[in-house]
């Protein structure tokens, strides 16, 4: 058997392809499903809370700070929609907080990620800008696009 894995694999790297990369592109297991939104989301939180902690002032505000944190929110925002394919919702996986709804609601859901993307872009855009101020206000406003879905998709 493993010689047979590493023979496969083998072939597998002279042709070019990973087949533990393939197998798993085409059939992730619903809780891999799960790791991977949550993951996306935890890079999400750990690029915002900084942002976040300088819009209320507790530590000094930092212009190229905020533009390298929320190019990393821009960019996971575009991630995670992928990380709710079907099957992946409360009924096959216990360790997961999304709710049922997402999926029938699926429009919703989806208006709900294109809000934010749209938000976290401006929010990348204006950081780039160094206007404090507006900083702060696009930073309120994507804010809200995070509540407005952990609201309502997200059990508390
Ligand atoms: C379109 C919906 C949606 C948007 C927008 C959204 N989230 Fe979430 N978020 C979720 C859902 C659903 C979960 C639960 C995922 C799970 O447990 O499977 C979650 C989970 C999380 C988690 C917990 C991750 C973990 O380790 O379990 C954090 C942190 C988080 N979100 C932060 C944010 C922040 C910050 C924003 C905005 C900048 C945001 N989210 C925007 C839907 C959203």
């Amino acid at each position: 058997m493993k010689n047979n894995f590493l023979r496969i694999s083998l072939i597998g790297s002279i042709l070019g392809v990973s087949l533990l990369t393939v197998a798993h592109a085409a059939d992730p297991k619903p809780e891999e499903v799960v790791d991977y939104r949550q993951s996306v989301y935890t890079v999400i939180g750990w690029n915002f809370k900084p942002i976040g902690a300088m819009v209320k002032g507790e530590i000094p505000f930092d212009a190229a700070a905020v533009a390298r944190h929320a190019q990393y929110v821009e960019l996971m925002s575009k991630a995670a929609l992928e990380g709710f394919s079907k099957g992946s919702g409360p009924d096959a996986v216990k360790d997961t907080e999304a709710k049922a709804e997402i999926w029938t609601n699926w429009d919703k859901f989806e208006t709900a990620m294109k809000n934010f993307q749209q938000e976290a872009a401006k929010l990348t855009e204006t950081a780039k800008g160094g206007d404090e101020a507006a900083i702060k206000a696009q930073f309120g406003k994507t804010a809200e696009t995070c509540k407005a879905c952990h609201k309502e998709f997200r059990k508390d």
